[in-house]
């Protein structure tokens, strides 16, 4: 699926909805570069599952939790770890055995964590304008479902 997103707020829109096609267990792994919207994109998941609170980037504590939506939402962002080991020793596996969605800002930081199964969201900047932002999502789902 693609989309031109022409401001944060729509963005959260595109991400609020893809919430609704995730399920326990999910995997969204973000790529793109600094400033393309991974964190808003985020915030829209959030809102989407029904999580009322703030949401920011992990960056200096590489995960928040977001409990008190459909489904619990563990916040991502692995721009400064030091290699992939760091994410296993942050409790990757267990994160991903709690019921909820892990989303991943930076995931090409750790290409190697990804199941096969994973929804990549990749930001880049568009052609019109310094706002507009293309998003690519490659879901196996959203495949499975057209
Ligand atoms: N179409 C857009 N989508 C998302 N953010 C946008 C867009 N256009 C401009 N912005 C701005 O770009 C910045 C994106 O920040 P953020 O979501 O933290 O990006 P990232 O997490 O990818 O570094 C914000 O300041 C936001 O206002
Ligand atoms: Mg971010």
């Amino acid at each position: 699926m693609e989309y031109v997103s022409h401001s944060e707020r729509e963005t959260e829109r595109i991400g609020a909805e893809l919430s609704r096609n995730l399920c326990a267990g999910d995997v969204v792994a973000f790529r793109g570069g600094l400033g393309m919207g991974k964190t808003a994109f985020v915030r829209g998941l959030a809102r989407g599952l029904g999580f009322p609170g703030r949401v920011t980037s992990p960056t200096f504590t590489i995960v928040n939790e977001y409990e008190g939506g459909r489904l619990p939402l563990f916040h991502f962002d692995l721009y400064r770890l030091n290699g992939a080991g760091e994410l296993w020793d942050l409790g990757w596996d267990e994160y991903r055995e709690r019921g909820g969605v892990c989303a991943v800002e930076w995931s090409e930081q750790a290409p190697e964590a990804f199941p096969p199964d994973t929804v990549y969201v990749t930001l880049e900047r568009g052609s019109d304008g310094d706002t507009s932002r293309r998003v690519t999502v490659t879901s196996p789902k959203e495949g499975a479902a057209t």
